[in-house]
């Protein structure tokens, strides 16, 4: 049922608290400012007070926001979106590095230093394929929880030197609970002590029977050092992607998820958004959780500006008049006013789910009459 907090009440008739609960009060109600209270109650306080009240539903706001469904005529191929997991220190960060570092040519490279939430190269077969660097597992499971599935392969990275740990775990569980398919990449083989067949083995007790096994699960042994194997590994993954005929509609408004996003001092927020559907372009009107603006800039993972952005490209998004999360979808809206509408109800909903938190430890009836 649709409830409301007596703080958050008063709010928005910009009344005193103290007024609403002196109401309920006369009423024979005894509540604090922290307390939650049901809609049909709220309204009678609202018209008690001389204010007239317009009730809305979650389900109109958020209507048609997203899941507008797409027929298949209007479908084309989209790259698939990899993202790399495993133990602490396996070697992940550098293997991204590696990857874009053979992908990017010298004139470019002035872009690797920088750190980039995601990016997209190019395999020796010529498909593209995007990586998302996403930090830590934390992030993951945040946006899996929000219903954002954004990964459509997941590349396991185990150190030749130190085998299969507990993160190593982590990230099988987490793909196999988001039904992602995983391919294994066995990291730092150029190491002395490097052992890729104890890796082997010791997968084979998680249930992962990588090929030369005799199972299904593709693995590569690779090294981010020398680069070894990552010309075969980026094969791999695009040899992977076609068997899961990977496809969005570009032609549509753009849907898509925050990967990261920060406070910029000269730029303002800036949003790492992975576009998942159609096509997000600059002058657009986006909103992401309660956040909302107008598309300044799009910035792609060279630092390029560019005018727009197909399926599975991430770029920077500029624009926003407030950072928004990691995790929260992104949705093209056709105006400033709709905008307003969705963040507002949000961050009410936001603030009241706060509100109920806190619930108990606000201040009693007492307090507030003093
Ligand atoms: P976290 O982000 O902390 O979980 O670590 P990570 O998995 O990103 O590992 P990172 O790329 O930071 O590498 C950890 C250490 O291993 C660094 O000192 C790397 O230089 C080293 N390293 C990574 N890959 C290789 C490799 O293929 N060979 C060798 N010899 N060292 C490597
Ligand atoms: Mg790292």
């Amino acid at each position: 049922p649709e409830t409301i907090t007596i703080q958050e009440l008063a709010n928005r008739m910009s009344e005193r608290a103290v007024d609403v609960i002196k109401f309920l009060m006369k009423q024979g109600q005894m509540h604090k400012i922290t307390d939650v209270i049901d809609a049909d109650t709220a309204q009678i306080v609202a018209e008690e007070l001389g204010h007239t009240v317009k009730r809305v539903a979650e389900a109109d706001v958020e209507e048609g926001l997203f899941d507008t469904p797409d027929t298949d005529d209007n479908l084309s191929a989209r790259p698939p979106v990899v993202t790399i997991m495993g133990h602490v220190d396996h070697g992940k960060t550098s293997l991204l590095d590696a990857i874009r570092k053979t992908n990017v040519v010298s004139g470019e490279a002035g872009g690797i230093t920088q750190h980039i939430g995601a990016y997209q190269v190019t395999s020796p077969l010529g498909g593209k394929i995007t990586f998302i660097d996403t930090p830590g597992h934390a992030a993951f499971t945040a946006m899996r929880a929000r219903g954002a599935k954004v990964t459509d392969i997941v590349v396991l990275v185990v150190a030749a030197d130190d085998g299969v740990m507990p993160q190593t775990i982590e990230a099988i569980n987490h793909a196999q609970a988001a039904g992602v398919p995983l391919i294994v990449a066995i990291n730092k083989v150029d190491k002395p002590d490097a052992n890729p067949q104890r890796v082997r083995t010791e997968l084979l007790q998680h249930s992962i029977v990588v090929e030369s096994m005799g199972g299904e699960t593709l693995e590569f042994e690779v090294s981010a050092k020398t680069g070894q194997g990552l010309e075969t590994l980026l094969e791999g993954l695009q040899l992977q992607a076609e068997i899961l005929e990977l496809k969005a509609n570009a032609e549509r408004s753009a849907e898509g998820t925050v990967i990261e996003a920060k406070l910029d001092r000269g730029r303002g927020p800036v949003a790492t958004v992975l576009v998942q559907r159609g096509t997000l372009h600059t002058g657009d009107i986006v909103v992401a959780g309660a956040e909302w603006g107008r598309v300044r800039a799009l910035i792609n993972d060279l630092g390029a500006n560019v005018k727009e952005a197909g399926p599975s490209v991430p770029v920077e998004v500029l624009g926003f008049n407030g950072t928004p999360e990691a995790g929260d979808r992104v949705a093209v809206v056709e105006s400033e006013a709709r905008a307003r509408e969705v963040t507002e109800y949000r961050t009410r909903q936001k603030r009241e789910r706060q509100a109920a938190r806190m619930g108990s430890a606000g201040r009693t009836l007492v307090d507030m009459m003093r």
